[in-house]
């Protein structure tokens, strides 16, 4: 019995140890070139993508152009891009070895720097910022290449009058991050990065109010929970980024009038608590914050539903997402000094399970049996001038391109999937999916 257990130890070990998470980490940073909307550079690598919506405008006809496709359509949705670009910030900044082993760091900045040179353009005035461009239904009835659609793209807009206090605290906390990553590699785009921030966190505080209440065709899609957790992490990105007190008592303040400290939350592009609790952990050291998140891990490490196979199953909808998100998490945590060694390990089985564990691999273009019919518009299209419609679609083929990178949805709670394009719960692909999963990817190839 001890004797079989051993071998057993050593085949999990041996197979966790299997995975090549540089090319991972390499292969999802493509995946956010082929996301990539607006006229592309010259050092572009995924050369199936070509410039688009190129005529992507405000209601002043302010340039909107740049920035990142959410998923397997083209809207451009302001609030998970934003989270995105936050949580990609942060492994860059927590995590660097990882990148610089993997060879990525450069690319990595790239990735943010795209989604941040776009927010730069839709935050038009002080008080004044753009969080969408295209409308959802009419974006998503149509089925083709990004660089060849003629639907109207609306730009939707936040003010003083209609507040989005998430949307610009998510922002700010974005571009606070990202002048954290650009501190010494160029501080002059830091700098304007860091004034911006000042400014929409200074927006979203005075005027208060939930963005999809402003951009109501945000509401079917990405609908806000509420401002209250977007208004504390983005203060506490402002504290990391700018060392100014005011900024940690602002956050700490907020977090008591909130009383954030009731509540929990996984952690996503909508629900930022435990990730406030990680922070302040790590910057304060305080007891309260420590235990909360504490909780949170050996919660999600031993009270969490799993998948017959070990998946820590949370939602339905990206439930691969969901897991990482949690794991990433516990990566910070471990990186504050907390049970880091079963946090380390639950990340590595977790990741594991995305990588190839069951027998198949999550991530588009990686390892055994990867998915090749992600529901994900442009890579189900052949290179141009072929037709890509509906018939794409529906096709049986596999994706003519190869969108490396890609962490799918992921199974149902019976790991269950099928790899079929059709089913956009469970094969969809996402900006926010991959933010948290390259991350800890990051974090683990570090160690
Ligand atoms: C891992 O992937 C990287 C990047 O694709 C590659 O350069 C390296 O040789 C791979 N390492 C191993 C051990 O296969």
């Amino acid at each position: 019995m001890n004797v079989f257990l051993l071998i057993l130890g050593g085949l999990a070990a041996c197979h966790a140890a299997s995975y090549n998470y540089s090319q991972v980490i390499e292969y999802s940073l493509l995946f956010y070139e082929a996301q990539r909307s607006g006229k592309l550079p010259s050092d572009q690598k995924v050369t199936w993508r070509k410039d688009s919506a190129l005529n992507d405008k405000g209601q002043n006809g302010e340039d909107l152009t740049g920035g990142y496709y959410d998923a397997g359509d083209y809207v451009k949705f302001g609030f998970p891009m934003a989270y995105t670009a936050t949580v990609l910030s942060w492994g860059v900044i927590d995590f660097e070895q990882g990148y610089t082993k993997a060879n990525s760091l450069e690319d990595a900045r790239k990735a943010i720097k795209w989604a941040t040179d776009y927010f730069l353009k839709c935050h038009v005035s002080e008080n004044e910022f753009y969080g969408q461009v295209g409308e959802g239904n009419l974006d998503h009835n149509w089925w083709g290449r990004p660089e060849d659609m003629t639907m109207e793209r609306p730009a939707y807009k936040i003010d003083a009058q209609n507040p989005g206090s998430d949307l610009a605290g998510e922002t700010a906390a974005a571009l606070a991050a990202a002048s954290i990553v650009f501190k010494s590699a160029d501080s002059s785009y830091s700098d304007t990065l860091l004034t911006h921030a000042k400014q929409l966190y200074n927006f979203a505080d005075t005027y208060r109010g939930k963005y999809s209440e402003s951009i109501t065709d945000a509401q079917q899609f990405y609908s806000s929970y509420g401002y209250e957790d977007d208004l504390v992490w983005g203060a506490i990105w402002l504290y990391k980024a700018t060392n100014d007190e005011s900024y940690l008592t602002k956050a700490k303040q907020l977090y008591e009038e909130f009383e954030l400290g009731d509540y929990n939350g996984y952690f996503s592009w909508d629900q930022k608590i435990t990730g406030v609790e990680v922070l302040l952990a790590q910057l304060t050291k305080e007891q309260a914050h420590i235990d909360k998140i504490t909780d949170y891990c050996d919660g999600m490490i031993n009270d969490q539903a799993r998948t017959p196979k070990g998946l820590v199953f949370i939602e339905q909808w990206g439930s691969l997402r969901m897991a990482s998100n949690a794991v990433y998490l516990c990566l910070e945590a471990a990186q504050a000094g907390i049970n880091p060694t079963q946090y380390r390990n639950f990340a590595t089985e977790q990741i594991g399970y995305m990588l190839g564990d069951t027998g198949r691999s999550y991530v588009v273009g990686f390892g055994t049996n990867p998915p090749s019919h992600e529901s994900h518009r442009s890579s189900s299209c052949p290179l141009a001038p072929a037709t890509c419609d509906w018939n794409n679609y529906n096709s049986a083929d596999p994706n003519p391109q190869v969108l490396y990178g890609a962490l799918v949805g992921g199974p149902g709670q019976d790991d269950d999937y099928q790899d079929v394009r059709s089913d956009y719960i469970h094969n969809e692909v996402a900006d926010d999916y991959n933010a948290c999963f390259q991350g800890a990817l990051a974090a683990l190839n570090q160690l």
